[in-house]
């Protein structure tokens, strides 16, 4: 157990800023994968256009930050364009319900991963909490938009969001780590 000093960081925000630029790196290639396979101009591929425009203003951020704070990005960025690529293209090739599905997925474990960031900040570092607080309103009103246009009738959604939201949470915690 390490002990606390005053002045010093209790929360580790280097590396959650890390894993944040991961995963919204991970969410632009997810929905460039989607919009490479959706036919164009159908509803479900301008929703999925105005949503991966949010999560490049998210990346370009996270971006930003990690540079002035020299914070290195995870070494499986490689890992995460290949991954979040064939995600976003094999769900959108099962049909547009099932794209739709892997958003309400996605974005269910980013809430639950930025709500427990920011529970962790408490005080700590106000500039990364403030644009995890508003970036999570932007994710939370994805899972909002998937669902209502109608990501629950995607055949087989239980079994193909539980995979997708187990996947999420393991690029979660490798992230943090490599
Ligand atoms: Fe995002
Ligand atoms: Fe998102």
């Amino acid at each position: 157990m390490t002990s606390w000093h005053p002045g010093e960081r209790r929360s580790d925000s280097s590396s959650m800023l890390r894993v944040d630029q991961a995963g919204e790196y991970g969410a632009t290639r997810i929905y460039a994968g989607q919009l490479a396979v959706l036919r164009r101009n159908c509803p479900e591929a301008k929703l999925t256009a105005r949503m991966a425009a949010q999560e490049q203003r998210h990346l370009d951020r996270f971006n930003r930050l990690m540079s002035d704070r020299r914070v290195r990005p995870t070494a499986l960025q490689p890992l995460w364009n290949v991954a979040g690529f064939a995600l976003g293209a094999a769900t959108a090739l099962m049909s547009e319900k099932a794209a739709l599905a892997c958003t309400d997925a996605i974005e269910t474990e980013i809430d639950k991963h930025y709500g427990k960031q920011l529970a962790e900040l408490g005080e700590d570092d106000p500039e990364l909490a403030r644009d995890i607080a508003d970036f999570r309103a932007d994710e939370l009103e994805h899972r909002d938009v998937a669902r209502d246009a109608g990501a629950m009738n995607a055949l087989g959604y239980p079994l193909l969001t539980a995979a997708i939201r187990a996947g999420c949470r393991m690029a979660i915690e490798l992230s943090k780590r490599i």
